[in-house]
């Protein structure tokens, strides 16, 4: 039976990645998915004031995986429209780990002087429904002098404990058996107490994992003094988002990185590229649609289909080495020659 994939390609360069991703889907795994397409965005949200249905999880949850472009869009106030589609997707859904490989796949894309791209191979584990992203907080006296704004950071202790078993988990079943864990407990003792005393708990429970422990800040440091470190990362929903980034210029800028937001052995999974929806770039044929396409290898691998996800990764691969791709990765391409570059690879 054909898997069921909700695409929501979204706003700006969304939709031109995510066509590319599903053209390199329907290349490595013909017949095997079946697609439908979610117009959930701004448009529709400047149109009707949602991005996306009252129902729009019980669409989602009828579906086998997610695949999402990037939503944002500047004549949406505050991009709610994206807090109610991602944000919604991510909370509402339970997708608890939000999972950020770092694997360069050509060498030069490590920008790192004397760092091979192919010596880094990390995840980042990024918890996903918790945090300060949760929405509690208010403004008091909004507009005067004497304004006043709070964003709650909530930490529940069923939240850090699954995302960081998990993280164990991962480590566990990797070659390299390492975990490290980042918080900022040095300055913001409750929650960070909270993430300090689960890592204790758990830690003896994973004898044959190396874990160790880095204040955020510091691990910014050492993941561009030297992030061959690194094997799994776990951290909180916005260190993950903003360690993330600097990640992903680690393995060649926005355009490249990967992701998977899911809940361990509970379909549907969302996949997506680390990127925004990059406004400049929309409609430009500019877009690198790797990260897209990486993010539907990701859903691919998930589904049990591990050959065919290896087969865009590799014609990725080959595409970067050829220089057949995009001005942010070393090309002259546009979106559409670089998606080109890989269906032909894939075709072969
Ligand atoms: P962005 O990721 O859109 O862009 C950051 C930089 O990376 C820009 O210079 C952009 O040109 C470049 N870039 C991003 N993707 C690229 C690609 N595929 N190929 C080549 N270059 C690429 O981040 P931003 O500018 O901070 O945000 C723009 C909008 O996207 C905002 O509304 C933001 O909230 C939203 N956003 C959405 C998601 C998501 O949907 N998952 C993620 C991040 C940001
Ligand atoms: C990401 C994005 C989102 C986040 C934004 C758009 C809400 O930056 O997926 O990394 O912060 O999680
Ligand atoms: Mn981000």
């Amino acid at each position: 039976m054909a898997k069921r994939i909700a695409l929501i390609p979204g706003d700006g360069i969304g939709p031109e990645v995510i066509a590319a991703a599903r053209r390199a889907l329907e290349a490595a795994a013909p017949g095997a998915l079946e697609f439908t397409a979610l117009d959930w965005g701004a448009e529709r949200y400047l149109r009707e004031g949602r991005g996306m249905p009252g129902d729009g999880l019980e669409t989602l949850r009828q579906h086998d995986a997610l695949l999402l472009g990037a939503v944002g869009d500047p004549r949406v106030p505050d991009n709610r429209h994206a807090v109610e589609i991602l944000l919604g997707t991510r909370f509402g859904l339970d997708l608890y780990v939000n999972f950020r490989p770092v694997r360069p796949l050509a060498e030069r894309l490590c920008p790192l002087r004397e760092i091979p791209g192919a010596s880094l191979d990390f995840v980042v584990i990024r918890e996903n429904t918790e945090g300060p992203y949760v929405g509690m907080g208010g403004n008091y006296q909004a507009g005067t002098a004497q304004e006043v704004a709070t964003e709650i950071d909530l930490n529940t202790r069923r939240g850090v404990e699954r995302v960081l078993r998990f993280g164990f988990e991962l480590a566990r079943s990797r070659p390299r058996r390492r975990l490290h864990m980042a918080d900022k407990s040095n300055a913001m003792p409750h929650a960070g107490g909270l993430w300090q005393r689960v890592f204790a708990e758990l830690k003896p429970q994973y004898a044959e994992v190396a874990a160790a422990h880095l204040y955020v800040d510091a691990m910014a440091y050492q993941m561009v003094r030297d992030p061959r470190q690194f094997d799994v990362i776990v951290t909180n929903n916005l260190f993950g988002d903003i360690l993330t980034d600097l990640a992903a210029a680690l393995q060649g800028g926005l355009g490249m990185a990967a992701s998977a937001n899911f809940n361990p052995g509970r379909p549907p999974a969302l996949f997506e590229p680390v990127h925004g929806s990059a406004p400049a770039l929309a409609g430009k044929d500019q877009a690198n649609p790797m990260g897209a396409m990486l993010s539907a290898a990701l859903m691919l691998d998930h589904l049990g289909l591990t050959a065919e996800a290896g087969r865009i990764e590799t014609a990725v691969a080959a595409a970067l080495a050829a220089r057949e791709c995009t001005a942010d990765v070393g090309g002259t391409l546009g979106t559409a020659a670089a998606t080109e570059a890989i269906l032909r690879r894939l075709r072969s």
